[in-house]
């Protein structure tokens, strides 16, 4: 008889609920496909089969997080479940001071227009979307001091999340400290292909700001899966908690803005956290919240909405429930790696990354490979992905021109605890079948686009 050789992982809950799933024809994916005018996100999430467009707000909650929606304190002013949601951002975090806000957006807007005045420069380790154009609204501009690597999809290096201390030196150099009001520092780059920051990297950053007076303020949207990541990969740091790992990380920054609907494990909220010494600011983002987003003690979410992410921190802490939640990312890499599908490596945190570029060798980068790319698999699948690409990049301000990213990429984002391992296998199997047919995929040109944050209603047609 032959034996099974290794003793597998898996997930560490049980399915209580769950949503049904509709199979749609080819037939009617090309006539989704084409009202969408080949954006995924312009699909109707009941076109969808599996839906991997993003890991954001798309999380399954426990049954403990659901029990304490029922919990939620409606009150306007001084709901229960914010001091909750304070005390666990304290407790994770180590950030005294708390403004809840809607989602990550919210919190990048309150910092963006406190701290950067106009003609100043925001260094960060590669730009995320919303987080530049909150910069440049607030008068800044983004400037990208990620290592090389970063940029190189095939390159192995496992902290591509990393800041080139050198390009962050000159910045400073150049342009004098005054014009700098704080390096932007995200774990787990979503724009490198989920690739994290390493402890030691983020202490140099630290001593170097230190020595300028330079803040720093974290995207923590998922800094507890970047703590996976060097708890495997980071000298001196197996023996570490998460929650160690997540705090030491923190400690180095002076504010955070944050995403719970990714790492927390909600389907809605967000905040900025800042440490002790920082309460002006703080004093400066309760009363900016106030206009924007809500009074100081709910910003925007509803009391159930604070319980829920308070208690999404106490489990997204959890080993186990990393292990499990980056170790599905990595299953599907592997099989892709296997069966020789260009992906970004090293496998990242949230996502497989596909790389157009040497997927589709044919298309120009104009023809929006990656963009196409995503189309394709939505036909041949139901699989709904998302371009990360030139059509995210958007336009040079100054210039108009389109902005031409070294990475043209299809993500594959795997919300937290939703899909099963079959779900992985079909996944798979449907990026194969696209690359096997790759030869006669043809591009797309745009035929409308938005003035912000284009790709989520850019328009485009087949190309002959
Ligand atoms: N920072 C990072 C690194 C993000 O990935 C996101 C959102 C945000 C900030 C903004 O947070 O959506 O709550 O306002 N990323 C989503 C994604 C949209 O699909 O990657 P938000």
């Amino acid at each position: 008889m032959q034996k099974l050789k290794k003793r597998s992982w898996a997930e560490p809950f049980k399915i209580k609920t769950v949503e049904l799933l509709k199979v749609t024809t080819r037939e009617e994916r090309n006539r989704a496909l084409k009202e969408a005018g080949y954006n995924t996100f312009l699909l109707k999430s009941e076109d969808v089969y599996i839906d991997l467009l993003t890991d954001s707000g798309t999380n399954a909650m426990s049954d403990y997080q659901w029990a304490g929606l029922m919990l939620g304190d409606e009150a306007y002013a001084g709901s229960k479940n914010f001091y909750n949601l304070e005390e666990k951002v304290q407790q994770f975090y180590g950030y005294k001071y708390l403004v809840p806000t809607h989602q990550g957006r919210g919190a990048e807007h309150l910092i963006s227009q406190i701290l950067i005045k106009p003609g100043d420069f925001v260094p960060g380790n590669m730009y995320f979307t919303t987080t530049r154009l909150h910069q440049e609204l607030a008068g800044g501009t983004f400037v990208d001091i990620i290592i090389d690597e970063a940029h190189d999809p095939t390159s192995t290096y496992p902290f591509k999340g990393n800041i080139d201390l050198q390009k962050l030196d000159d910045l400073v150099k150049r342009v004098g400290a005054k014009r700098v009001p704080y390096v932007s520092v995200a774990g787990t780059v979503n724009m490198a292909g989920g690739q994290p920051i390493s402890m030691e990297n983020l202490r140099q950053v630290r001593q170097l700001c230190k020595n300028h007076g330079i803040r720093i303020v974290l995207d923590a949207t998922r800094l507890m899966e970047n703590a996976y990541f060097i708890k495997i990969r980071e000298k001196g740091y197996q023996q570490k908690t998460i929650a160690e790992i997540l705090g030491e990380m923190c400690s180095y920054s002076d504010a955070c803005t944050m995403s719970g609907k990714k790492d927390l494990l909600v389907n809605i909220g967000g905040f900025l956290a800042l440490r002790e010494h920082e309460q002006e600011i703080f004093e400066e983002a309760r009363n900016l919240v106030v206009v924007y987003e809500g009074l100081h003690t709910y910003g925007g979410l509803a009391g159930r909405d604070m319980e829920a992410m308070a208690r999404g921190i106490e489990e997204a802490v959890s080993e186990d429930h990393l292990r499990a939640r980056i170790g599905q990312v990595e299953y599907v890499g592997e099989k892709l790696l296997g069966i020789g599908i260009p992906i970004v490596l090293p496998i990242g945190g949230h996502a497989i990354f596909l790389d157009a570029k040497r997927f589709l060798p044919h298309l120009k980068q104009v023809e929006f490979p990656a963009q196409t790319l995503a189309a394709e698999l939505y036909l041949e699948s139901g699989i709904r992905s998302m371009e990360r690409g030139i059509v995210s990049a958007g336009r040079n301000k100054e210039t108009g021109d389109h902005y031409h990213p070294k990475l043209e990429l299809v993500r594959l984002t795997f919300p937290r605890r939703v899909y099963t391992q079959a779900h992985c296998d079909v996944t798979a199997e449907a990026v194969e079948a696209v690359y096997e047919n790759r030869e006669s995929v043809k591009g797309l040109r745009m035929v409308y686009e938005p003035k912000y944050l284009r790709f989520f209603q850019a328009r485009f047609e087949k190309l002959p």
